[in-house]
């Protein structure tokens, strides 16, 4: 049986990007093996500094997870923090680890080109990430693109701790989605909250509507055929419902069709298609004691798995017990 593993950083309001890179890969993945998904919170702390803001992300990727079709039945729901063991396999593995592998991680030398300010933190997360991963014997991981480097690093760091201690650890493999691997926010970069242009996953009609209405697009006039491939639009129907991008497609070529029609057939769609999830979110915003007893659950299980593994990491470095 294999173990599926992934996280989510709870560092702010989910959106379409989340949803279509690692929520949906996830869940669907959840029937295949024993699936553990965490809400990474040691990770996201590396940029989010109010308690009750962590806290408050922190529940809603839980509740979102479960109303887009989790099983806590089957799969193991649980909070990083509620498993503080990962950080004694994290410095295990940091030993291993040379400087330059973590200076070459893209997502670090981003942030610091944004000019954020750089901490010891954001420096390790690779090493924590490999620690979440190796810590429950994971075969597959499900992630977005943009987390590609950090499999590789994990499997690096795995690779070099069983070359000096002998084999504790299996190297995961990374499941990545090309079609839906990147999608792009209302602006054609990559939809990220730290680019300001993201489509909410639970929003109120008017705040998935705005970003919706400015997504990008040329000055082609409203009686010229649009062109559909390749853009913003195309992108996101794409991900949204494509059983219908080419009826899309189609009505983009009418002449007289509009852009402001096609971004509100986009918004139908989106609002369609997430509507389901949307009545559960609700329903566990309204009952967080449910979301509480199901986290309790997943962390006394997470636990159970990685003790032993664990234990065979310290017994292979010579720590005691
Ligand atoms: N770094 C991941 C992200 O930002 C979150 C994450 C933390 C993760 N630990 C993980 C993903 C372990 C997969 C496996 O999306």
């Amino acid at each position: 049986m294999k173990t599926i593993l992934s996280g989510i950083q709870p560092s702010g309001i989910l959106h379409l990007g989340n949803y279509f890179g690692m929520m949906q890969p996830s869940i669907e993945l959840q029937s295949q093996g024993q699936a553990l998904y965490f809400i990474a919170e040691y990770h996201a702390l590396t940029t989010v500094n109010k308690a009750d803001e962590l806290r408050r992300y922190t529940f809603e990727a839980a509740a979102a997870f479960l109303a887009c079709g989790l099983d806590p039945a089957r799969t193991i729901l649980f909070r990083q923090g509620d498993v503080p063991e990962v950080h004694e396999l994290a410095w295990l593995l940091s030993v291993v680890t040379p400087m330059g592998l973590l200076e070459r991680a893209t997502s670090f030398k981003d942030k610091t080109a944004q000019g954020l300010e750089t901490n010891h933190g954001l420096f390790a997360y690779p090493v924590l990430m490999a620690a979440d991963i190796l810590l429950y014997n994971s075969d597959l991981v499900p992630v977005g693109k943009d987390q590609k480097q950090h499999l590789e690093i994990a499997r690096d760091i795995a690779q070099k701790f069983n070359d000096r201690f002998g084999v504790v650890f299996k190297l995961p493999e990374p499941v990545i989605r090309e079609a839906t691997a990147i999608v792009p926010g209302n602006d054609g970069r990559k939809m990220s909250k730290s680019y300001g242009n993201i489509i909410p996953l639970f929003g109120e009609e008017k705040e998935i509507k705005k970003p919706v209405m400015s997504i990008k697009t040329d000055s082609t006039p409203i009686d010229q055929p649009k062109q559909i491939e390749g853009t913003v639009l195309g992108q996101l129907m794409q991900a949204v419902n494509p059983g219908a991008y080419q009826a899309f497609v189609e009505q983009a070529a009418t002449p007289g069709v509009g852009y402001g029609d096609l971004k509100k057939k986009l918004l139908t769609e989106i609002e369609e298609r997430f509507r389901p999830f949307q009545e559960k979110y609700r329903h566990y915003q309204a009952h967080p004691g449910e979301v509480e007893a199901i986290l309790q659950d997943g962390a006394k299980r997470a636990r159970a798995l990685a003790l032993p593994v664990l234990a065979k990491a310290r017994q292979a470095t010579g720590l005691s017990r």
